[in-house]
């Protein structure tokens, strides 16, 4: 049995391609949706998240703004920031790109946030809205996740969901949907006694842990769907050799640019094992960004009314 490969990116496109009407009807009626994204410090990685944030909007019609600020700057700088585009009525959507650096208060920036305005879903009152099944803005890898399966056909109720990794933005959040579309669910987590035993009970299993193929072929049960949402670069030859010695396509391009990108899953015993997997890249991360276009829409919509 060979796995199915779920094509992340070709959903993303069919979810934006839903959105540019929809886009074009407000823009039509006076103003164009916009989103305003705070980047705090030189994070290359949140730099490029920005990027393709922005981009993904401008070609969908949605206004950005960028507002960047040195790595130096303070909570009551960031929480300035922050009342400004709350105040301000030309922006529908405010996203602060995590992490922010240790000197800033995280959780005192994401309540500063306007609910109304939070298309990360991050704020309390919208994790509230989660955790009660109320209407909210859904954190975006999630809420991609969940738009991923259904378009995939495959099915959840019912279903052993394992999530693995219980981050805010992630894992709990995911474990809160699969639930709410009536899995059956286990959050795991780094103190979990013998991971492997309880991975290989999920028929459905979501690596969301931030490590470089930590789960393995001891961790899926033959048959199950697994969705990754790691992505880490790997830049030692030894580790993309233990990874990839069988994929010359990934080693060429390790050759090429000294690093090459990896889940938190091992390539070659998902391929064997499961009957559907998300690769990296281009599974889990262009549904986020579709997400995010969406939230921002819905967003737009709902402060016209
Ligand atoms: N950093 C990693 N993922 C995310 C995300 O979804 N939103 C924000 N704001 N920061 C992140």
């Amino acid at each position: 049995m060979s796995a199915r490969k779920i094509d992340g990116a070709a959903i993303a496109a069919e979810i934006r391609g839903e959105l540019k009407d929809r886009v074009a009807a407000l823009a039509a009626a006076g103003r164009a949706p916009c989103l305003a994204v705070v980047l705090v410090g030189d994070n290359p990685a949140s730099a490029l998240y920005v990027r393709s944030k922005v981009r993904a909007g401008a070609e969908l019609g949605i206004r950005s703004i960028e507002v960047i600020r040195p790595v130096a700057a303070t909570t009551e700088d960031v929480l300035e920031i922050v009342c400004g585009l709350n105040a301000d009525p030309a922006v529908d959507g405010i996203l602060v790109q995590l992490p922010l650096p240790p000197q800033v208060d995280a959780q005192r920036v994401l309540v500063a946030v306007d609910p109304g305005k939070d298309v990360d879903g991050f704020h309390p009152i919208n994790v509230g809205n989660l955790v009660a099944g109320r209407p909210g803005f859904l954190p975006c890898t999630p809420a991609g996740i969940m738009a991923m399966l259904q378009r995939s056909g495959i099915p959840v109720a019912g279903q052993n969901a394992v999530v693995v990794g219980r981050s805010d933005i992630v894992g709990k959040p995911m474990a809160l949907l699969l639930l709410r579309h009536d899995a059956t669910v286990t959050i795991a987590h780094s103190r979990t006694r013998d991971l492997a035993a309880v991975c290989r009970r999920a028929d459905l299993l979501v690596a969301a842990v931030g490590r470089p193929g930590l789960l393995g072929r001891e961790h899926i049960k033959p048959g199950a769907v697994v969705v990754d949402v790691g992505s880490n670069k790997l830049t030692e030859r030894a580790e993309v050799e233990r990874f990839f010695a069988a994929d010359p396509r990934r080693l060429a391009e390790f050759e090429r640019r000294g690093s090459t990108w990896i889940g938190d899953v091992d390539p070659v015993a998902v391929r064997e094992l499961a009957s559907a997997f998300t690769p990296v890249p281009g599974g889990v991360g262009p549904l986020t960004i579709a997400m995010l276009m969406a939230n921002t829409v819905a967003a737009a919509e709902l402060r016209r009314r």
